[in-house]
């Protein structure tokens, strides 16, 4: 049976993680598994248009609607959950660009199926330095957006960054790490070329995690990920 995968995505990314994976699933590269929607906070995402044009329902969920009729978060959450859970059952939950915070209940619901893919270096764990591949350890990089965390990077000097596919738990950006995918910062790198190195770099680790996921490799063991 095909994982049957739900993408949310937002409108402050451009898609691109989103459409490397369908890329990744029509070229057989993951070969069991199927997107079956894409989930939106707002009905302009770019990404929408990957959806669209390759027919994978969608659905668009805009917070800021929920706070103009006095709703709450947790009622978005509640929302969210039962639109996944009720019309499409997802396996896996992956978040390529998705800015809202879940809450705990909602994280409850898909227990060790949400990936999340974070721009920085991140440690398995609350610890709160990662280590480069060449031994140097580094601040990681936690609770900063996008060019907010690539920025960070660079005004620290450090040598590297990259960014992290980890499984989500309650705690932002503290659970299991999957892959870090490390990118060495140039001398007169800016935010805009290392973040596009970056995501060269993303568009390979991510479409790999959901695959080892999806055949069924990825296994959490005291708060870490072994690989079989
Ligand atoms: C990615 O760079 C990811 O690290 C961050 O949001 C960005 C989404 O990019 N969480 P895109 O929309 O997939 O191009």
């Amino acid at each position: 049976m095909k994982k049957r995968i739900a993408v949310l995505i937002s409108n402050k990314g451009t898609g691109s993680n989103l459409a490397a994976i369908i890329d990744a699933v029509k070229i057989g590269e993951i070969p069991n598994a199927q997107i079956i929607v894409v989930v939106s906070n707002k009905a302009d995402a770019q990404g929408l248009m990957h959806a669209n044009k390759n027919k994978i329902p969608t659905e668009i969920l805009d917070l800021s609607s929920y706070k103009t009729i006095h709703k709450s978060r947790e009622d978005y959450n509640r929302d969210l959950a039962r639109i996944l859970i009720k019309k499409y059952d997802p396996d896996l939950i992956v978040l390529a660009g998705w800015m809202i915070i879940l809450s705990e209940t909602f994280i409850q619901n898909f227990t060790n199926k949400i990936i999340n893919l974070h721009p920085g270096l991140l440690p398995d764990g609350k610890d709160s330095y990662v280590y480069l591949s060449n031994g140097a350890k580094i601040k990681a990089i936690r609770g900063l957006h996008t060019d907010m965390a690539v920025k960070y990077a660079l005004d620290h000097h450090y040598p590297a960054s990259g960014s992290t596919v980890h499984f989500i738990t309650a705690k932002v950006d503290e659970g299991p790490v999957i892959i870090r995918g490390e990118v060495p910062i140039l001398p007169k790198d800016t935010v805009a070329t290392l973040y596009s190195r970056m995501k060269i770099k993303e568009h390979e680790i991510l479409p790999l995690a959901v695959k080892l996921f999806c055949e069924g490799k990825l296994h959490i063991k005291k708060g870490k990920i072994e690989i079989s």
